[in-house]
């Protein structure tokens, strides 16, 4: 049983929150957060025991075992590094930092402080993802050749939203970009029998806003075994999020990459104990059928809570395969080279 301090009580510390009800690998100790309103929300709507008006005071909590940085991006480097530098466990939400530099400078921390890592891709410990890739390894579309990822919403502008302000790590591509080049990568390093593959090159556009940062944004990218990845991510307008690798043979679609199976994303208040949570498809289309199968993955808990046990099941070994240190760094570097060719600086 891990005891979970949350840092921030904001929109996705809820999520969180309510993911935590249905696990049994560990329970939330205490919560920080500078804003007493959200405080008092997340203490009296899940129970925590224990509830401190500054980050540090979670760092110095003994009985805390994991953090869960989630914050805006920009604090994600400097508290994970005094997380790590006082023994905590650490789950941080995406992205993990700011850019390529920060992530290597937090995982040096975890590292030296020998304390467990993970950039917070919950969507990658939902049993969907190890389904597409044992679809993509058993050859099931054959050679992979484009893979097509889409991330978008539409958010009214506003220069002080943290989607939208420069100093708060606005920014589609920051935000939801992550997504689609993590996804990419993955399905790319799939096809290899590897966790995940960078690109050798990337090329990008986008429509950069009057707070500097992108409201729209593309990236082609190439692989070095030929496949050719196609990212999109909006924060300006719906595009769809949806995620196809098309194959010599054929097409996988998952309709539902990125929140598949999640109530707690949605819930207003604590979901009833009870809940059960709806299973996701993917779309499987051969040159051979005419007909597409459609393949159900069920589930028994949210993707978030999925995430939290995804930490406590590898603590020991500091890493993830779900989202390795490495393969952190290698979409770290992708953001970096998206966002230069689209004009923004962080
Ligand atoms: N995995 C997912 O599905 C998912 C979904 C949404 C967001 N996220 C990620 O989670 C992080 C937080 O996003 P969110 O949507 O939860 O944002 P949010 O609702 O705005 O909450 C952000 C929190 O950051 C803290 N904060 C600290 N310094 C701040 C400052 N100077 N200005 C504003 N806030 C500050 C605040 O904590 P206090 O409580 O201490 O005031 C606030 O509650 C982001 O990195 C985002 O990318 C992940």
């Amino acid at each position: 049983m891990l005891n979970w301090g949350v840092m921030s009580a904001g929109g996705i510390a809820y999520v969180f929150c309510n993911g935590m009800r249905f696990t049994d690998t560990g329970q939330i100790l205490a919560v920080a957060s500078r804003t007493q309103s959200r405080r008092d929300r997340l203490v009296n709507d899940f129970g925590i025991p224990r509830q401190y008006d500054n980050y540090d005071a979670l760092l110095e909590d003994e009985d805390i075992d994991a953090i869960y940085i989630a914050t805006i991006h920009p604090l994600h480097a400097e508290w994970a590094i005094k997380c790590a530098e006082a023994g905590k466990h650490l789950l941080v939400e995406k992205p993990i930092s700011m850019n390529h530099a920060e992530a290597a400078a937090m995982i040096d921390a975890a590292r030296e402080n020998d304390v467990f890592l993970m950039e917070a891709f919950m969507y990658r410990c939902h049993p969907q993802i190890a389904q597409v890739v044992e679809l993509i390894q058993n050859g099931t579309i054959g050679d992979v050749r484009v893979i097509r990822s889409t991330f978008s919403y539409r958010s009214n502008f506003n220069p002080q939203s943290r989607i939208f302000n420069r100093e708060m790590g606005g920014g589609g591509i920051l935000d939801i970009g992550c997504y689609t080049a993590s996804m990419t990568r993955k399905m790319a390093g799939a096809a290899e029998n590897k966790l995940f593959l960078n690109p050798v090159e990337v090329k990008g556009n986008g429509k950069v806003g009057p707070t500097g940062v992108d409201h729209i944004a593309a990236a082609t990218l190439k692989f070095e075994n030929g496949i050719i990845g196609e990212l999109i991510a909006a924060v300006e307008c719906s595009v769809g999020s949806s995620v196809f690798i098309y194959g010599s043979e054929g097409t996988i679609t998952i309709p539902s990459p990125w929140l598949p199976s999640s109530l707690c994303r949605q819930a207003r208040g604590p979901l009833p104990l009870d809940t059960t949570f709806p299973s996701t498809k993917i779309i499987v289309e051969s040159h051979q059928n005419r007909e597409p199968t459609e393949i159900t993955v069920d589930v028994d808990r949210d993707v978030f809570t999925y995430e939290a046990d995804t930490v406590a099941n590898y603590i020991a070994a500091r890493q993830a395969p779900a989202m390795s240190w490495d393969d952190t760094l290698g979409n770290m570097l992708l953001l970096d080279a998206w966002l230069a060719e689209v004009g923004v600086v962080h």
